[in-house]
This record gives C-alpha cells, sequence and structure tokens, in this order.
C-alpha cells in the first residue's frame, strides 16, 4: 500500500472534479469506497500491522475516506444541480410567445335550424320525442296506414336491410312518422310531441341526399280539431321565416295516415332566379300535415271514438335552404370547412327567435 494518504486524496479529489456524469462520479465512488474498493483494501491490511503503524495509519485512512465521501457527495450535489438546470432550460416555456389563435367551431346550419323549430314548437308546449332510425316495415308504414301493396311505398324509395323482426321487413324509416307510433303505444293522450331526426330515401340530386332530416308533430286529445292545426302551423311559418303576416296557405292533399290531409304553402315572390319569402303572389310548399286518422289511433290502441288529433311533418334542409339560401342540399353534408365557416353559425351570434311568438 502506498504510505501516502495525502497523494492518494489529492489523485481522488481530481478524478472526482474531472467527473462530469453522475454514473461517472459513482464508478469512482465503487472503485474507492466501495466493498472491493481501493480505501477498503488498505483498511483490510491494517490487521496485520503492528499497534503503533496501525494508529497512525489508520487514522490517516478514515481522514481519507471521510475526506473522499464527502467531496464525491459534493460533486453529486453539484452535478444534480447542473443537470435539473439543463432540463429546466431545454424545457422552457416562452410565455412571451403569442397564443396560436384557436378557430372557433360553427353550429351546422341543420342543427341551427332544428333548434330554431324546436324552440318554435317547445314554447307552443311540445316536447321531443325520438325514435330509431332503424325501424320495421310495420312502423314506418303499416300502422301509418300504408299497407303493403299501397303505393306509397313505392314513393319511398326505401332503403330495405336483410334482417327480419317478427316476419317485418327491416329498414331505414323513410321519415320521422313512425315515432307517432312509438309515443301512442307508450303514453296515453293528452299527447303533443315533436320529433327532430334523421330519415333515409334512396334518392340523390340537388334537393335530395339519401340522408336527410325532418321534424314530426303530433298532437291528440280529446278536443283538438283542424282550427288547431292551422292555428299552429300558421304561427310556426310566421316565426320561423321572420315575416310577421306571412301568407300560408293550407292545400288539400293525401297522406295515408292523416284524413283530411293538407300541404302548407307560404307566399313568396320569384324574381329573376331569386327567391324572396314573404308577399308576393307565388306559393311555395314547405310541410304536409293533416288530422291523425282515426285508423291510426286504433293500430296503437287509442280510441278514435274518444281521442282526435292533428300530425305535420317537414324537411329540415328545405326550411334551412329556403331561409338561409343555401342552393344545394348535398353540400349539407359534404363537410368542407370552407362551406360551414360562411353558412355556419357561430355559438355567439345566432339569430335570436326572429320574433318568436307573442
Ligand atoms: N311523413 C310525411 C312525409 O314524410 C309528412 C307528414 C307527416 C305528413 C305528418 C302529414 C302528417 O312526407
Amino acid at each position: 500500500m502506498t504510505d501516502d494518504p495525502e497523494a492518494i486524496k489529492t489523485e481522488i479529489l481530481e478524478a472526482t472534479a474531472a467527473a462530469t456524469t453522475l454514473d461517472r462520479l459513482e464508478a469512482i465512488r465503487v472503485e474507492e469506497l466501495g466493498k472491493k474498493g481501493r480505501i477498503t483494501g488498505f483498511m483490510k491490511e491494517l490487521g496485520s500491522m503492528d499497534p503503533e503503524r496501525r494508529k497512525t495509519v489508520g487514522l490517516a485512512l478514515n481522514a481519507l475516506k471521510t475526506d473522499v465521501a464527502a467531496a464525491i457527495e459534493e460533486r453529486k450535489r453539484d452535478l444534480a444541480d447542473a443537470d435539473l438546470d439543463a432540463r429546466l432550460m431545454a424545457d422552457a416555456v416562452d410565455v412571451t410567445l403569442p397564443a396560436r389563435p384557436e378557430k372557433p367551431g360553427r353550429v351546422h346550419p341543420i342543427s341551427q335550424t332544428i333548434d330554431e323549430v324546436v324552440a318554435i314548437l317547445g314554447e307552443m308546449g311540445f316536447a321531443i320525442a325520438e325514435g330509431p332510425d332503424i325501424e320495421d316495415d310495420w312502423y314506418n308504414f303499416t300502422a301509418l296506414n300504408i299497407p303493403p301493396e299501397h303505393p306509397a311505398r313505392q314513393e319511398h324509395d326505401t332503403f330495405y336491410l336483410p334482417g327480419q323482426n317478427d316476419g317485418h321487413r327491416m329498414l331505414l324509416r323513410t321519415h320521422t312518422s313512425p315515432v307517432q307510433i312509438h309515443t301512442m303505444q307508450q303514453q296515453k293522450p293528452p299527447i303533443r310531441i315533436i320529433v327532430p331526426g334523421r330519415t333515409y330515401r334512396c334518392d340523390y340530386d340537388a334537393t335530395h341526399s339519401p340522408m336527410f332530416h325532418q321534424i314530426e308533430g303530433l298532437a291528440v286529445d280529446e278536443s283538438t280539431h283542424m282550427g288547431h292545426l292551422k292555428g299552429c302551423l300558421i304561427e310556426f311559418c310566421r316565426a320561423y321565416f321572420g315575416v310577421e303576416d306571412l301568407p300560408v296557405r293550407f292545400r288539400p292533399s293525401y297522406f295515408p295516415f292523416t284524413e283530411p290531409s293538407a300541404e302548407v304553402d307560404i307566399g313568396c315572390i320569384r324574381e329573376g332566379g331569386e327567391l324572396r319569402i314573404g308577399h308576393g303572389d307565388d306559393w311555395l310548399e314547405i310541410l304536409g300535415c293533416g288530422m291523425v286518422n282515426p285508423k291510426v289511433l286504433e293500430n296503437c290502441g287509442i280510441d278514435s271514438g274518444k281521442y282526435q288529433g292533428f300530425a305535420f311533418g317537414m324537411g329540415i334542409e328545405r326550411l334551412a335552404m329556403l331561409k338561409y339560401g343555401i342552393a344545394d342540399l348535398r353540400t349539407f353534408f359534404e363537410s368542407d370547412l370552407r362551406w360551414l365557416r360562411h353558412y355556419g353559425f357561430s355559438a355567439l351570434d345566432v339569430p335570436s327567435m326572429v320574433g318568436g311568438l307573442n
């Protein structure tokens, strides 16, 4: 063993000071102070020394051990601090950077129109009801007085599914009217519901999309009559289009599930390819309606001798196109962000209920 603890100390302290990583420092600690380390080795030699020498060398080795351990500890702290500083610098957040601009989302005109229609009819006392998009032909047709051989089934361009439900063909509902049936099966009159929802028909052009939206309305109680139907829909058209004295016309029509049936037209002018809703000598069809056919009430177990009601159904896309000047129905579902930025509504400037109901 060396007789010069001071020289060893200097050597170790230099190595310690030169260590630039915690790993290197740990290696030095193990080499010198570890169980098989150099200083530990010197300590083991003490046993074979004579007492005098053991005392001096022992003291010197203990001092060496303490100093080396302290130096390694101190270097370790310095390196850990430097390491933390380096990581903090690397991760530094520059709080002076300007924030990334956030593009606010837009409310789709379909959602906006549904909200407006629901707000107007909700104020009249209609509650929202829902039903499945996948129906069977009983709910979509038969219960609504459209038996299997009825020509109206052809007009609906139905998407049929491969499955069967109790012997009935499964299909994508072609209108929201089946929710009338579900509601009347589950609820006793008085009933006042509106049904916003998706509907499907195999059709595709500038005014048709295979998936579109309707809002159905149904009111059933003991005394509801045609006057209520007319009052409700005239009021609705005027509130929705924001024209107080908008002309509204009920034109006789036919639906298997209503009797009598009517189509509702609103007054408009067509000038130079432009359509303006309001006054004028032209008419524009916007919805179908009628008094609920007693057969439909009976199909749902409702006594048609006691109860009567009215129903209506309208296309949401059509309402939105007319009010917001959107020319092609297919653009609603193309998910073009530029289109949405143009026709969509910011959550803050959603038009109010255009005068609402007085
Ligand atoms: N279901 C009809 C359609 O899709 C609309 C309608 C509903 C008509 C309720 C009258 C009563 O064309």
